[in-house]
């Protein structure tokens, strides 16, 4: 765990005083969370989804469709498993997995010491919003679970856009929305009861866990999110239902 701190006040307190609807995205706060549960973010990951998150980071690479010799930037790459997934299965030249939160690369940094591909994998520093990288610099821009932290998407989708080279895709993994009734109403419940209580108990801090929960339901579902990757220049979007639509896999094209 990291030695960092933020305060445990209820949720509603927190987003009064930092003005923000529950569920909203706000810098200062989606990084105070992730370096709060850097060191245990693994853990609840495997125990919330049961372990699904790895196979859902699985055909992501397999949708992605990264090229021998490619340039691969991994966005808000957190703990590195992304990254190293496609540096692992894929013929990519090169992944770089990025993160504004120093705490999260850190963990990335200590699996990447295990890691023995051909691909080039480096860990850097930066915020999606403003990608420090040339023009036309990467083939595939890859992101995974964080998009909904994204304070100006438009922003991340317009740099994106930016830094991919003409014919490159954005390949986002995010939460969804089940297309399933019954299922979905299951499902928020779920996540409304589970999802606080599981990860207040294995990092303490349970407000961020009700911020993940409302970051979820406040995310655009599948058609809208297309709807904004048009907005932004990409085309031939498509999209992929993982588990009945809990999660879903983007596609767009430059
Ligand atoms: C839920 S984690 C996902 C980590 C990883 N991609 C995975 O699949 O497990 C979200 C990550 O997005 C990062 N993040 C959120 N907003 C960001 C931003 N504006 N720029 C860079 N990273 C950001 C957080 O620091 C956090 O590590």
């Amino acid at each position: 765990m990291t030695d960092k701190t933020i305060d445990s006040v209820a949720p509603d307190a927190e987003d009064a005083e930092m003005n923000l609807a529950p569920g909203e995205a706000s810098s200062e706060r989606v990084r105070g969370i992730f370096a709060q549960i850097a060191g245990r973010y693994d853990l609840f990951n495997i125990l919330s989804s049961w372990g699904i998150d790895r196979l859902w980071r699985r055909k992501t690479v397999r949708l992605a469709g990264v090229r021998k010799g490619d340039r691969v930037l991994d966005l808000c790459a957190g703990t590195g498993d992304l990254s190293l997934a496609i540096a692992r299965s894929t013929d990519a030249a090169e992944v770089v997995g990025s993160d504004f939160v120093p705490e999260m690369l850190e963990v990335a940094e200590r699996k990447l010491e295990r890691y023995s591909g051909s691909a080039k994998v480096s860990f850097c520093v930066v915020d999606a919003q403003s990608i420090p990288f040339p023009d036309e610099s990467f083939d595939v821009v890859t992101v995974a679970f964080g998009v909904r932290n994204i304070p100006d998407r438009a922003a991340n989708f317009n740099e994106v856009h930016r830094v991919l080279r003409p014919g490159g895709r954005y390949v986002i993994l995010e939460f969804s929305r089940p297309v399933f009734a019954p299922f979905r109403w299951f499902y928020h419940f779920y996540l409304r009861l589970v999802i606080p209580a599981l990860g207040g108990l294995l990092t303490g801090d349970r407000p961020s866990f009700t911020y993940l929960n409302d970051s979820i339901r406040r995310f655009p579902p599948q058609a809208a999110l297309s709807a904004e990757l048009r907005e932004a220049g990409f085309d031939a979007i498509t999209w992929h239902n993982l588990s009945m639509g809990i999660a879903a896999v983007h596609i767009a094209s430059k």
